[in-house]
């Protein structure tokens, strides 16, 4: 390679250029959806075909100009989830159906055929509140939930379906055949793209020709949705109407442009739609190119009827239409009905899967840059921390530390003995990750390479041979993950004989998984080149950085035989990463925009299972100014995941380059996060086994407040407080929206009190964080802060109780060794439950099956809105020993502190205020 080369593969433009990316008008199967739509050729269901299996309803639709028939089956599955699939009867070659998504076969639900109306036929769930309504001409489904159509499939006619054909040379050849397939002339052949595709430099031959399809659903009554990551979008998804669809294309996109729909590193085809009294979503399963077109009808219009002679004015309903479009695969399309917005976070998880419960170590901060140069970078770098006296969990090595780019190797000058430098980062309970990307330099003389060719482990083209493409290393080949063996033979490598120089503090990284590829087109894989089983690229594009983290994490897993909880962090993502780890927002811009629109971004990852997820502070690219970076610290303090990173050629940043003010705050900050460590693990506990997402929408926590349903810019962290990051420069005030009528909010600071269903005006200066304890919540926290999660292991606990307008609260606490699956297999675990009522704070057993010994005490107690002061405040330990407690009282917060007391964190006591 020569030096121009080099460096075109290493610097990359600070903006991003949009050309090398399709908008949708150059995406050949939405011009030839949009062109055949507006032909409007209609399905009818022929159900005189229905036939009852065990599992599901089938029966025939056939399209009026095709008269092909395809095979559409509906499932009911347990939890009130409905799965409809349509595939053709016959189709030439089988087509791709997503596997390895869904944690297992969903439990089927009977469905009770209901004699419909002439024309139609009713599916009942067994209670009958659930009604499936197909309608046989046109095609239609009404979703029926308590005798109200919540949801309509096909009412607008948009069902679509290309079906396989034999290709035209062929077909050529073969004497008086008619073509069925469509009614387009030869020059409009390459405008539909239907064996080729042009763009840019690019040609995209098409051996299976077109295999498009396509779905509306329209949500009656609904005019805020969400989901679909990943955009740099607001978090209610916009009206599509007047631009492009939001697409689904999992592309490497420097720098990418906010406000935007184009599709960047990951994709998660489900959507989600609220109202009062109702949370719906819809989840496509298809990992092929997707684009979603959205058309939301505002609440209230009114129109004019005729009725009779008096022309009357009639409210109409809101509506949101949802136009699915992929590029190939076939139509698997699971419908949740709720009602609740926890049943649907339940109801998506049982298919998909819950957050892995993280290592407590990930949930402390990390400190990444690209890149720490060498040994003794790490070392100065670490002891800064702790000089400065903030805590830090994670050092983070990035490309330049392998040789060459070649994954699970060290570069020997700048690395010369790397399991030394992890126990400098031991002795002070530390950890490392390193990076290790998908593709793999070139190069006969590395093993991982000479093996993976050897064995037939790589992706290959459509010629046969093996995808070569160029990335960091210069020309790659790249692992076909998508194979169990090849996933199997990747965690391998992780073993600790087997990667040299790891040590069981070595965590990892996985980057440019889209996948991406410098020269291809739109910086990705050709859609013709050949996976596993001979699948094209294109039909499971968007699921091969899954895989690749699904593969690591394994290997993580066999690494410790079974016993360790794997970290792993992706930067590309499907439905269902949430089982293998972390995600974060790839290259954003060190910008307030980007700042701010960090929050939109991470709530939906939220909603969509991904609770473990976090953006570059500081932004990755450019140089943030120092109050841009206090401000981003304070905001990643409070966002699950929490990781300093820089782009090369940046100035260093590290906290306490910024003068001893900013360093202060960002210490300040980074300790506000290890305080609330008990309450994030909590949480994430919570997520783990309760599908409830880490970091919520205010809509999630108050389904029944309009207002709160296009919030953004402000948001809850489990049920208990609510964030509002400072995201504008110069900032001395922010409007904070503080929901529910019913409800009282402290701020965690100053301990004022605000009733609920009000915005109020809060004053910051520079040092402040808006953040509010929820009346009626506990929040468990530590008094102490260590060097490192590790180090915090048995320092105490505090409670910070803050009362409801009835003088309650509750809350819980989970805890564990941090680190292994003990807690799983073995039952080593405490979770414990926190309820204050008349005056009585009682800690009690909130899962009895759960045991570990824990020496942590709690030795001090926040009560806030307590409006009178208390004569004297009493323990009561298990053993019935009662106990003076010494407290201070300020009338004028009504805050009550309780100090100098030890009670055990896993014993049953109570405090009694008098
Ligand atoms: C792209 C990633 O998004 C970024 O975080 C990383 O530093 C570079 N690749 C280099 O590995």
């Amino acid at each position: 390679m020569d030096a121009a080369e080099k460096e075109e593969i290493s610097v990359e433009d600070e903006a991003v250029d949009k050309n090398i990316f399709k908008d949708c008008s150059k995406i050949a199967f939405y011009r030839r959806q949009k062109q055949r739509l507006s032909k409007q050729s209609t399905y009818r269901a022929l159900l005189d075909s229905v036939t009852a299996g065990k599992e599901s309803t089938r029966f025939q639709i056939i399209n009026e100009a095709a008269k092909v028939p395809l095979l559409a089956e509906v499932y009911g599955i347990e939890g009130n989830i409905f799965r409809l699939k349509i595939n053709e009867e016959t189709p030439l070659k089988p087509r791709y159906e997503v596997p390895d998504v869904l944690t297992s076969k969903p439990s089927p639900v009977r469905l009770i055929s209901c004699s419909g109306d002439t024309g139609s036929l009713v599916l009942a769930n067994g209670k009958g509140d659930l009604k499936c309504r197909i309608t046989a001409n046109p095609f239609k489904i009404d979703l029926v939930s308590e005798e109200e159509v919540v949801m309509s499939i096909n009412s607008l006619g948009q069902l679509y379906f290309e079906q396989l054909q034999i290709p035209p040379k062929q077909r050529a050849t073969e004497e008086n055949e008619e073509d069925t397939s469509d009614d387009t002339t030869q020059e409009n052949q390459e405008e539909l793209g239907l064996w080729e595709e042009k763009f840019r430099n690019f040609v995209d031959v098409k051996d299976n020709g077109p295999a498009s399809i396509g779905l509306d659903f329209s949500l009656h009554g609904f005019e805020h949705v969400y989901g679909i990551p990943q955009h740099a979008e607001s978090h209610q998804l916009k009206n599509t109407s007047d631009g492009d669809a939001y697409r689904l294309y999992n592309l490497d996109v420097y720098g990418y442009k906010i406000h935007d729909k184009m599709g960047i590193y990951g994709s998660v085809p489900y959507l989600l739609a609220h109202k009062l009294g109702r949370t719906l979503g819809i989840f496509w399963l298809n990992a092929s190119e997707t684009l979603v077109e959205i058309n939301t009808e505002p609440t209230v219009k009114y129109a004019l009827t005729q009725m009779g002679p008096v022309a009357a004015k009639q409210k109409v309903r809101s509506q949101t239409d949802v136009h699915w479009m992929s590029e190939s695969g076939i139509i698997d399309v699971f419908l949740l009905t709720g009602p609740t917005p926890s049943d649907i976070f339940k109801q998506y998880s049982y298919l998909t899967g819950t957050q892995a419960m993280p290592p407590l170590f990930s949930l402390g901060y990390h400190q990444c840059r690209w890149n720490y140069e060498d040994e003794h970078d790490v070392k100065a770098v670490d002891a800064g921390f702790d000089e400065h006296d903030i805590p830090y969990d994670v050092m983070w090595l990035d490309i330049e530390h392998t040789e060459g780019k070649r994954y699970f190797t060290w570069d020997k000058k700048r690395f010369p003995n790397p399991k030394r430098m992890q126990e400098l980062l031991r002795s002070k309970k530390r950890k490392l990750v390193v990076i290790s990307d998908p593709h793999i330099k070139i190069d006969p003389d590395y093993s991982v390479y000479a093996k993976a060719k050897e064995q037939g482990f790589f992706v290959r083209n459509h010629e046969g041979g093996d995808f070569e493409g160029v990335c960091w290393p210069g020309l790659s080949s790249y692992l076909d993950f998508t194979s169990p063996k090849v996933r199997e033979w990747y965690s391998s490598l992780f073993a600790f004989s087997v990667y040299q120089g790891s040590t069981d503090i070595l965590y990892i990284w996985n980057d440019m998984n889209e996948p991406s590829v410098f020269r291809g087109p739109e910086l990705t894989m050709q859609k013709n080149a050949i996976h596993h089983g001979n699948w094209e690229h294109r039909e499971l594009h968007n699921i091969y950085g899954f895989y690749q983290q699904m593969a690591t994490a394994e290997g993580l897993i066999q690494r410790s035989k079974g016993k360790e909880r794997p970290f792993v962090l992706t930067r590309s993502f499907f439905a269902g990463s949430q089982k293998y780890g972390a995600v974060w927002t790839g290259d954003n811009t060190a910008e307030w925009s980007y700042l701010k629109i960090s929050i939109p971004m991470l709530l939906t990852l939220s909603v969509t299972g991904i609770s473990f997820c976090g953006a570059d502070v500081g932004g990755f690219i450019g140089n943030p100014e120092a109050e841009l970076l206090v401000r981003w610290y304070q905001a990643g303090a409070y966002q699950p995941f929490f990781r300093g990173h820089a782009t090369k050629n940046t100035k260093r940043r590290e906290p306490w380059l910024f003068g001893e003010e900013h360093t202060r705050l960002i210490q300040e900050a980074i300790r506000e996060r290890y305080t609330l460590l008990p309450y994030w693990y909590s949480l994430f506990y919570s997520a783990h086994v309760a599908s409830q997402p880490v970091m919520r929408p205010l809509w999630v926590e108050f389904p029944d407040e309009l207002e709160t349903f296009g919030m953004e810019d402000e948001y809850m962290l489990g049920s208990a407080l609510l964030i509002h990051p400072v995201t504008e420069p110069k900032a001395t005030v922010v409007d904070v929206f503080l929901p529910g009528s019913n409800e009282v909010w402290y701020d965690s600071k100053t301990f004022a009190y605000w009733e609920g269903a009000c915005t109020v005006k809060i004053p910051v200066a520079l040092d402040t964080i808006p953040v509010f304890q929820r009346g009626g919540s506990v929040v468990p926290i530590k008094t102490t802060i260590g060097r490192s999660t590790g180090c915090m292991t048995d320092s105490p606990y505090g409670l910070w109780v803050a009362l409801s307008t009835k003088g309650s609260a509750v809350g819980e606490l989970y805890l564990d060794d941090g680190h292994s699956f003990q807690y799983l297999h073995q039952k080593q675990f405490l979770h414990r439950k926190f309820s204050f009522a008349s005056g009585v704070l009682i800690n009690s057993c909130a899962d009895k099956r759960g045991h570990y010994p824990s020496k942590c005490v709690v030795e001090q107690i926040l009560v806030l809105g307590l409006k009178k002061q208390p004569s004297s405040v009493t323990s009561h330990s298990p053993d019935g020993k009662a106990q003076p407690v010494a407290f201070t009282y300020c009338a004028k917060t009504s805050t009550l502190n309780l100090e100098k007391f030890s009670l055990n964190i896993g014993a049953d006591w109570k405090v009694q205020i008098q």
